[in-house]
């Protein structure tokens, strides 16, 4: 598809994983979330659930500008059931509700159903969804369940 955009923030590698599978079978363009704040490591984690629980939004950096492209997937991993905090600041910053959005969800085992009810309130409209699991990693059934997904979001 043209005029895709993956785009995607990632703590360990798991949603960079599946962001850039997803915008190779797309042939979209990919772009990754950045920040400078430390979520990496031991203490990294707790600022991160601290974050999470705060609803703090970092300051980001990324390179693609979301307003241009007629699809936008975002992909990113479940923080307490909401999606990480930098993509809350995207989510934020950028009034996508004027585009078609697919949203995945990368999470150890539970919560992603509440975090697309979240995402679909704050940009008020229904997103074409995905939630991976860990698990779906490690037997690699996530590229059967992309190749699902993006049937849907074509
Ligand atoms: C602060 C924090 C909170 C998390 N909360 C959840 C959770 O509520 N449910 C869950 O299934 N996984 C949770 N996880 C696990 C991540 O979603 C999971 O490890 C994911 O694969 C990480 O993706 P990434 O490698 O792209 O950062 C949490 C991870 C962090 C860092």
């Amino acid at each position: 598809m043209k005029n895709a955009l993956v785009v995607y923030y990632s703590r360990t590698g798991h949603s960079r994983l599946i962001a850039r599978e997803t915008a190779r079978k797309l042939k979209a363009d990919l772009d990754e979330i950045k920040t400078h704040v430390r979520y990496k490591g031991f203490i990294g984690f707790y600022r991160a659930c601290l974050h999470a629980i705060t609803k703090k939004e970092p300051v980001i950096e990324y390179n693609r500008y979301p307003g241009k492209y007629d699809l936008v997937i975002i992909v990113g991993p479940n923080w307490g059931s909401r999606m990480a905090s930098p993509i809350q600041t995207y989510l934020s910053k950028h009034k996508l509700g004027n585009k078609k959005i697919g949203a995945i969800c990368v999470q150890g085992s539970s919560g992603g159903e509440k975090i697309i009810a979240l995402m679909e309130k704050k940009i008020r409209r229904k997103m074409i969804h995905l939630i991976i699991n860990q698990r779906d990693i490690k037997d690699k059934s996530y590229v059967h369940r992309i190749n699902e997904f993006l049937k849907k979001v074509k």
